[in-house]
This record gives C-alpha cells, structure tokens and sequence, in this order.
C-alpha cells in the first residue's frame, strides 16, 4: 500500500480526514487541542511537499443540518496559530460552489478548513453521491482520524474509495497508532493486564468479551463495576447499573473466570441530601448510597497486578472524576501505569483527558486519540475505514 512519504505530493491539493472532535467550552472556547496537534505531522508533511491541504472533519453529534454551536470556527483559528507560517482559510460549507472555489484557488503550502462535515445527512449515511463531491475538492485522499475509523460514515469510508489505490492511504496518526495497537493487540507479552473503567458496560461489551478470553487480568472500576457487581448478586445500594445488560455481566463474568477482578472497597456518596465525601464501604454498598470510586484495598490489589504486566491496555477512568472527592483512585492508577514497566496503551477521550491533567501523558507507551475506535480495534483487530485503505 502507498504511504504518505511515498506520493508524489507536488502542486496537488490533498484532501486529509482529521478528527478535530475537541472538547469546547459553553462559549466555544477549545478545551484540549491535542487532537489537533496530533494531526500537524500529516498536514506539515504534505506543506513541506509543495502540496495544499483540504481539511475535512466532523465536530459533535449534529443532526445531518448546520448547528451554529458546532461550526469549526473556533478550530480554524487555532489552527491558523498553530501553522503561523501558512495560509489557513475556513470555508462555511461542507461541499458547494463556494467549497469547490475555496478548494480550486488553494495555493501550494495553504490550507482550506471544510466546515463541519456532519452537518451534511450523507456524511453519516455513507452516502456516495456526497462522497463523489467531497472527493471533486482533491487529487489525493489520507485519512488521518483514527478516532472515528470505527465509523462507516461517506468521508472515511465511501470517500476513499473515490480514489485510485496509489491516490489514497493512511496518514502518520494512524501509522503512529497502528504501529502501537498492533503491538498490544496481536502479540502482546505477557501477562497481558486489560484495565476497564466508566460508567457503561454497554460501551464496552465486544471489547470485554475478546478480552475476557485474551487478557491475563482484567481489573474493572468505574460505574460499570455496579452493573458487573449486581450481576454476582452482590450489593450495591443506589449506585448506577444498567439493569437491561445484567444477562451480558454474567456471560462476561463466566467467560473469564477469576482472571477478571471487580473493586472490593469503594468509595460512597449519599444518593440524596448533603454528601459527607469520602466514606468508605467494604463487602457491598448500602441502600441509600452509591459508590463513585473504588477504594484503598482495591488501589492496592490492582497496583500489585498493573506493577505484574508486561503489557498494559486501559480504558476508563476508575470513579467519578469530574469531583475531587472521587479522582483518588483514578489518580493512584494512572501513577502505577506511568510507573510500571510494561508497554502501556491507553484509550478513551476521559483517561486521555485525565492523564494529561496528572501530567503522566509522557510516562505510557502510547496514548491513543481514539475512543469507541480504540475499543473496536481492541475487540476486533481492525477498522473498517482502515479496510478499505488496505490497512486492516
Ligand atoms: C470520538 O470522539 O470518539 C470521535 O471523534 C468519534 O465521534 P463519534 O462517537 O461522535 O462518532
């Protein structure tokens, strides 16, 4: 398959799927722009080659119309800050006359930022006559948004079928995370330790049951302890549990046996009235309480088996994290995973977000801008956008 090193890049406008899906504030102020720093090798690679970049990317969960709080202008300006030396244009439309002008008077070395790609219904139907428009606006096609590689949505996936196989592949985003999942994921050293956090089970249930027959140990915090806890007909008092997946627990439970470890102390809150913070519980949760992170005993049991691994992969924080009051054992986790000796991966727009705020981003192997991409490519190997690059 070509690589991006190996296209003749030259006076070609290349049209780049980025995942610029940042977190924003209420009056758009970006978060964390570190999706977006993520994608700058691609872009620089192709403005050092003398190309021009048609930057395509979605924002959000808009309904296939315009939603004025999730245009891209916000992204556009950061960007433009963060490539001082090039001509970065925002253009007001997915695909259009204005589009097509922006995209045909681009320059060698510039930019063109396409607004927010959702905001077109084909996007998400895959459609193709909208891919054939998108694909009008270039010569050469790269995806780069790994994060939304699990997404058979028009411009991952209908889109580079548009163009000819030596006119399309991976960006170095993808490479940098492929090159770091296939590691983990296909030959992992062992013991292979899987860290399962957050607060749904239904996020998580195909990547669970791969790795209820491959990991070692599988150490589950989070509100999704609760559902798995209620399963083991074990107390849990007021705290969530997603009552309709109780059946699926239970497989999950049975499929891996004592390799999978629930939390044995937690940390509680009171469901109603003033929350006193901080009180413990051990052997289950009473009514009128719900846990919102797991305690000392289970920190101390778990750090033993992340300290025990050869080969590290965690998604999901341990407890509520948006509290002080319920960061501890997320905290002490994400020191023992910084600390250890073992190849570490770790997924999921919350555990990025919170080993950033540690300051531990430097101390994992590898930390992957993917979230429910991530999970797919645990649980399966592979991404159907990257199938069709030849890249699954
Ligand atoms: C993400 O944030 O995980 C990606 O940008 C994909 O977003 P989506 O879940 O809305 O498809």
């Amino acid at each position: 398959m070509p690589t991006l090193e190996s296209i003749d890049l030259r006076d070609k406008r290349v049209l780049v799927r980025v995942d610029f899906n940042v977190p924003l504030t209420d009056d758009r102020q970006i978060l964390d722009d570190s999706r977006i720093r993520a994608a700058l090798p691609t872009i620089r690679h192709v403005l050092a080659n003398n190309g021009a970049c048609v930057l395509i990317s979605h924002l959000g969960r808009p309904k296939g119309e315009p939603d004025e709080r999730l245009r891209l202008a916000p992204i556009g300006a950061r960007l433009a800050e963060l490539l001082p030396d090039h001509l970065v244009l925002s253009c007001g439309q997915v695909v259009g006359e204005e589009a097509r002008e922006m995209a045909q008077q681009l320059p060698a070395g510039g930019v063109l930022l396409l607004e927010n790609v959702r905001f077109h219904p084909g996007e998400k139907q895959g459609d193709e006559a909208f891919a054939r428009e998108l694909a009008s606006l270039g010569e050469v096609y790269v995806n780069d948004a790994f994060a939304v590689c699990h997404r058979r949505h028009a411009s991952v996936y209908a889109l580079p079928q548009q163009f000819a196989p030596e006119r399309r592949c991976a960006g170095m985003l993808v490479q940098r995370e492929l090159q770091a999942l296939r590691q983990v994921v296909e030959d992992p050293l062992r013991p292979l330790v899987a860290i399962f956090g957050g607060a749904k089970v239904s996020d998580k249930v195909a990547t669970l049951r791969a790795l209820a027959d491959r990991a070692d140990r599988i150490l589950i915090g989070g509100a999704m302890s609760y559902t798995l806890m209620k399963a083991k007909d074990l107390e849990v008092g007021d705290s969530k549990v997603e009552d309709d997946l109780l059946d699926t627990a239970r497989e999950i439970l049975a499929r891996a046996g004592d390799r999978l470890w629930l939390p044995s102390d937690h940390v509680v809150g009171r469901t109603q009235g003033a929350d006193p913070g901080g009180r413990l519980a051990r052997d289950g949760i009473a009514e009128g309480w719900s846990g919102f992170d797991i305690g000392p005993e289970t920190v101390a049991r778990y750090r033993g088996e992340i300290f025990r691994a050869q080969t590290l992969i965690w998604n999901g924080p341990m407890g509520k994290i948006e509290s002080d009051d319920y960061l501890e054992g997320t905290r002490r986790i994400a020191e023992a995973v910084a600390e250890c000796e073992a190849t570490t991966v770790v997924g999921g727009g919350e555990t990025g977000e919170v080993v950033r705020r540690l300051g531990l981003e430097t101390h994992v192997t590898h930390l992957s801008t993917g979230g429910g991409a991530f999970l797919h490519y645990v649980a399966r190997g592979t991404l159907p956008a990257l199938e069709v690059l030849g890249e699954g």
